[in-house]
Protein backbone atom coordinates (compact mmCIF):
# COMPACT_ATOMS: atom_id res chain seq x y z
CA UNK A 1 0.00 0.00 0.00
CA UNK A 2 1.52 3.48 -0.95
CA UNK A 3 1.31 6.62 0.89
CA UNK A 4 0.34 9.07 -0.96
CA UNK A 5 0.81 13.28 -0.89
CA UNK A 6 -1.48 15.05 -2.36
CA UNK A 7 -3.50 18.33 -2.53
CA UNK A 8 -7.13 17.48 -1.18
CA UNK A 9 -10.39 19.34 -1.14
CA UNK A 10 -12.55 20.25 1.84
CA UNK A 11 -15.95 19.08 1.88
CA UNK A 12 -17.64 20.16 4.08
CA UNK A 13 -16.28 21.57 8.43
CA UNK A 14 -18.77 20.99 11.13
CA UNK A 15 -18.57 22.19 15.16
CA UNK A 16 -19.50 18.87 17.01
CA UNK A 17 -18.69 20.46 20.56
CA UNK A 18 -16.56 23.07 21.80
CA UNK A 19 -13.16 22.17 20.75
CA UNK A 20 -14.25 19.40 18.76
CA UNK A 21 -14.65 19.24 14.87
CA UNK A 22 -15.46 17.20 12.22
CA UNK A 23 -14.18 18.06 8.35
CA UNK A 24 -14.81 15.70 5.05
CA UNK A 25 -12.01 15.94 2.93
CA UNK A 26 -12.65 14.80 -0.74
CA UNK A 27 -9.32 12.56 -1.73
CA UNK A 28 -10.25 9.76 -3.59
CA UNK A 29 -6.49 8.01 -3.81
CA UNK A 30 -6.42 8.05 -0.12
CA UNK A 31 -10.26 6.93 0.73
CA UNK A 32 -9.44 4.09 -1.47
CA UNK A 33 -6.58 2.54 0.47
CA UNK A 34 -7.23 3.65 3.76
CA UNK A 35 -9.13 1.53 6.30
CA UNK A 36 -10.00 1.63 10.25
CA UNK A 37 -7.40 2.99 12.37
CA UNK A 38 -4.92 4.54 10.29
CA UNK A 39 -4.68 8.40 10.07
CA UNK A 40 -3.20 11.44 7.86
CA UNK A 41 -1.11 14.14 8.42
CA UNK A 42 -2.80 17.42 7.57
CA UNK A 43 0.08 20.15 6.34
CA UNK A 44 -1.03 23.62 8.18
CA UNK A 45 -0.44 26.84 5.36
CA UNK A 46 2.01 28.23 7.59
CA UNK A 47 4.49 25.06 6.67
CA UNK A 48 7.83 27.10 7.74
CA UNK A 49 6.33 27.07 11.84
CA UNK A 50 4.09 24.90 11.67
CA UNK A 51 4.60 20.64 11.79
CA UNK A 52 2.18 18.62 10.10
CA UNK A 53 -0.81 17.52 12.81
CA UNK A 54 -1.48 13.55 12.31
CA UNK A 55 -4.91 13.15 12.58
CA UNK A 56 -6.87 9.95 12.93
CA UNK A 57 -9.52 8.58 10.39
CA UNK A 58 -12.85 9.11 11.94
CA UNK A 59 -14.75 7.85 8.80
CA UNK A 60 -14.02 6.51 4.89
CA UNK A 61 -16.63 6.70 2.14
CA UNK A 62 -15.13 5.00 -0.69
CA UNK A 63 -18.03 4.88 -3.01
CA UNK A 64 -17.38 9.40 -3.09
CA UNK A 65 -13.73 8.84 -2.59
CA UNK A 66 -14.27 11.17 0.98
CA UNK A 67 -12.53 10.69 4.46
CA UNK A 68 -13.69 12.69 7.70
CA UNK A 69 -11.46 13.53 10.65
CA UNK A 70 -12.94 14.39 14.02
CA UNK A 71 -10.76 16.45 15.93
CA UNK A 72 -10.13 18.34 18.68
CA UNK A 73 -8.29 22.08 17.99
CA UNK A 74 -5.33 21.82 20.66
CA UNK A 75 -2.39 24.27 19.18
CA UNK A 76 -2.11 26.62 16.28
CA UNK A 77 -2.26 23.92 13.84
CA UNK A 78 -5.55 22.18 14.52
CA UNK A 79 -6.88 25.71 15.30
CA UNK A 80 -5.92 26.81 11.65
CA UNK A 81 -7.84 23.21 10.35
CA UNK A 82 -10.73 24.57 12.27
CA UNK A 83 -11.17 27.71 9.75
CA UNK A 84 -11.25 25.89 6.37
CA UNK A 85 -14.01 25.99 4.83
CA UNK A 86 -15.83 24.01 2.08
CA UNK A 87 -13.70 24.08 -1.66
CA UNK A 88 -10.13 25.19 0.37
CA UNK A 89 -7.25 23.06 -0.69
CA UNK A 90 -5.43 21.07 1.45
CA UNK A 91 -2.31 19.27 1.48
CA UNK A 92 -2.53 15.93 3.42
CA UNK A 93 -0.71 12.47 3.35
CA UNK A 94 -1.65 9.23 4.30
CA UNK A 95 -2.90 6.59 4.54
CA UNK A 96 -0.20 6.45 7.99
CA UNK A 97 -0.41 3.63 10.03
CA UNK A 98 -1.20 -0.01 10.31
CA UNK A 99 -5.08 0.80 11.63
CA UNK A 100 -7.04 -2.06 13.55
CA UNK A 101 -6.67 -6.14 12.38
CA UNK A 102 -9.38 -7.87 10.64
CA UNK A 103 -11.80 -9.65 13.71
CA UNK A 104 -13.50 -13.25 12.55
CA UNK A 105 -17.12 -12.81 12.57
CA UNK A 106 -18.14 -15.10 15.10
CA UNK A 107 -16.38 -13.19 17.88
CA UNK A 108 -17.81 -10.57 19.84
CA UNK A 109 -16.08 -6.84 20.22
CA UNK A 110 -15.99 -4.38 22.59
CA UNK A 111 -14.90 -1.09 20.79
CA UNK A 112 -13.67 1.29 23.55
CA UNK A 113 -13.24 5.01 22.74
CA UNK A 114 -11.64 7.78 25.03
CA UNK A 115 -11.87 11.68 24.48
CA UNK A 116 -10.41 12.13 21.27
CA UNK A 117 -9.76 8.50 20.97
CA UNK A 118 -13.49 7.73 19.98
CA UNK A 119 -13.44 9.02 16.55
CA UNK A 120 -11.51 5.95 14.55
CA UNK A 121 -13.37 3.76 16.52
CA UNK A 122 -15.95 4.61 14.08
CA UNK A 123 -14.28 3.66 11.29
CA UNK A 124 -13.35 0.80 12.68
CA UNK A 125 -17.50 -0.33 14.13
CA UNK A 126 -18.34 0.41 10.08
CA UNK A 127 -15.84 -2.36 9.13
CA UNK A 128 -16.68 -5.03 11.71
CA UNK A 129 -18.99 -7.89 10.92
CA UNK A 130 -19.39 -9.70 14.34
CA UNK A 131 -21.38 -8.39 16.97
CA UNK A 132 -19.98 -5.37 18.93
CA UNK A 133 -20.40 -2.89 21.44
CA UNK A 134 -19.13 0.14 21.80
CA UNK A 135 -17.72 1.81 25.17
CA UNK A 136 -17.34 5.57 24.97
CA UNK A 137 -15.66 7.79 27.46
CA UNK A 138 -16.12 11.58 27.59
CA UNK A 139 -15.06 14.37 30.11
CA UNK A 140 -17.90 16.15 29.98
CA UNK A 141 -19.53 16.67 26.06
CA UNK A 142 -20.72 13.72 24.09
CA UNK A 143 -20.24 13.84 20.59
CA UNK A 144 -20.56 11.44 18.12
CA UNK A 145 -22.49 8.71 19.98
CA UNK A 146 -25.14 8.67 17.99
CA UNK A 147 -23.50 7.73 14.99
CA UNK A 148 -22.04 4.89 16.60
CA UNK A 149 -25.58 3.89 17.45
CA UNK A 150 -25.89 2.64 13.61
CA UNK A 151 -23.19 -0.11 14.23
CA UNK A 152 -23.18 -0.93 17.24
CA UNK A 153 -24.65 -0.96 20.57
CA UNK A 154 -23.19 2.00 22.39
CA UNK A 155 -22.29 2.55 26.27
CA UNK A 156 -21.55 6.07 27.57
CA UNK A 157 -19.42 7.01 30.31
CA UNK A 158 -19.13 10.72 31.28
CA UNK A 159 -16.50 11.70 34.21
CA UNK A 160 -19.50 14.09 35.56
CA UNK A 161 -22.19 11.84 35.43
CA UNK A 162 -24.39 13.88 33.34
CA UNK A 163 -25.01 11.07 30.85
CA UNK A 164 -24.37 6.82 30.69
CA UNK A 165 -22.44 5.75 34.21
CA UNK A 166 -20.51 8.38 36.46
CA UNK A 167 -16.89 7.36 35.75
CA UNK A 168 -14.68 5.91 33.23
CA UNK A 169 -15.56 3.20 30.05
CA UNK A 170 -14.20 0.24 32.64
CA UNK A 171 -17.21 1.37 35.02
CA UNK A 172 -19.58 1.30 31.98
CA UNK A 173 -18.09 -2.40 30.97
CA UNK A 174 -18.79 -3.42 34.47
CA UNK A 175 -21.98 -1.85 35.31
CA UNK A 176 -23.41 -3.16 32.14
CA UNK A 177 -22.02 -6.50 32.58
CA UNK A 178 -20.32 -6.42 28.90
CA UNK A 179 -18.29 -9.43 27.83
CA UNK A 180 -16.21 -9.77 24.85
CA UNK A 181 -13.67 -11.82 22.70
CA UNK A 182 -11.72 -9.12 21.56
CA UNK A 183 -11.39 -5.85 22.73
CA UNK A 184 -10.38 -2.60 20.32
CA UNK A 185 -9.21 0.67 22.00
CA UNK A 186 -7.83 3.92 21.52
CA UNK A 187 -7.44 7.10 23.83
CA UNK A 188 -5.09 8.91 26.91
CA UNK A 189 -2.60 6.64 27.96
CA UNK A 190 -4.03 6.25 31.28
CA UNK A 191 -7.13 4.62 29.80
CA UNK A 192 -4.89 2.11 27.40
CA UNK A 193 -3.03 1.02 30.39
CA UNK A 194 -6.52 0.21 32.41
CA UNK A 195 -7.83 -1.42 29.53
CA UNK A 196 -4.41 -3.86 29.03
CA UNK A 197 -4.79 -4.37 32.76
CA UNK A 198 -8.40 -5.28 32.48
CA UNK A 199 -7.61 -7.77 29.23
CA UNK A 200 -4.98 -9.26 30.76
CA UNK A 201 -6.89 -10.27 33.87
CA UNK A 202 -9.99 -11.72 31.88
CA UNK A 203 -7.75 -13.19 28.82
CA UNK A 204 -9.58 -11.04 26.29
CA UNK A 205 -7.08 -10.39 23.33
CA UNK A 206 -7.13 -6.77 23.15
CA UNK A 207 -5.47 -4.15 20.27
CA UNK A 208 -4.72 -0.68 21.81
CA UNK A 209 -4.34 2.13 19.62
CA UNK A 210 -1.29 4.56 20.48
CA UNK A 211 -1.96 7.92 19.22
CA UNK A 212 -1.32 10.36 22.10
CA UNK A 213 2.28 11.41 21.30
CA UNK A 214 2.62 11.56 17.28
CA UNK A 215 4.17 14.70 15.76
CA UNK A 216 6.02 13.85 12.31
CA UNK A 217 3.95 10.68 11.43
CA UNK A 218 6.00 9.69 9.65
CA UNK A 219 9.03 7.85 11.60
CA UNK A 220 11.62 10.47 10.80
CA UNK A 221 11.23 12.64 14.20
CA UNK A 222 10.93 9.91 17.36
CA UNK A 223 9.06 11.80 19.27
CA UNK A 224 6.33 9.16 19.07
CA UNK A 225 9.01 6.45 20.16
CA UNK A 226 7.21 3.50 22.96
CA UNK A 227 8.62 0.68 24.97
CA UNK A 228 7.77 -2.55 23.60
CA UNK A 229 8.04 -6.07 25.10
CA UNK A 230 10.30 -7.63 21.91
CA UNK A 231 13.96 -6.41 20.73
CA UNK A 232 12.93 -4.56 17.10
CA UNK A 233 14.84 -5.86 14.80
CA UNK A 234 15.80 -3.53 12.82
CA UNK A 235 17.05 -0.98 16.10
CA UNK A 236 18.34 -3.46 18.61
CA UNK A 237 16.61 -1.70 21.45
CA UNK A 238 13.04 -2.03 23.02
CA UNK A 239 11.62 0.41 21.17
CA UNK A 240 8.72 0.86 18.54
CA UNK A 241 7.68 4.19 16.51
CA UNK A 242 4.34 4.28 17.23
CA UNK A 243 3.56 6.33 13.70
CA UNK A 244 5.38 3.59 11.56
CA UNK A 245 5.24 -0.01 13.75
CA UNK A 246 1.72 1.04 14.90
CA UNK A 247 -0.71 2.84 15.64
CA UNK A 248 -2.24 -0.42 16.74
CA UNK A 249 -0.27 -2.80 18.67
CA UNK A 250 -1.20 -5.87 20.46
CA UNK A 251 -2.08 -5.10 24.40
CA UNK A 252 1.02 -7.12 25.99
CA UNK A 253 3.51 -6.27 22.74
CA UNK A 254 3.48 -2.10 24.32
CA UNK A 255 4.37 -1.23 27.65
CA UNK A 256 2.21 1.85 28.56
FE1 LIG B 1 7.70 11.22 14.33
FE2 LIG B 1 6.64 8.87 14.91
S1 LIG B 1 5.71 10.80 15.02
S2 LIG B 1 8.68 9.28 14.39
Amino acid sequence: MAKVKQTAVVNSQEKLSEDVFSMWIHSPEIASQAHGGQFISIYPKDGARLLPRPISICEIDREHGDLRIVYRVAGAGTKEFSFYEKGDSITILGPLGNGFPQIPADRRVILIGGGIGIPPMLQAAKELSCEKTAVLGYRDQLFLEKEFAAYAKVYVAMEDGSAGTRGNVLDAVRDNGLFADVILACGPSLMLRAVKTYAMEHQIECYLSLEEKMACGVGTCLACVCQSKEIDSHSHVHNKRICKDGPVFRAEEVEL
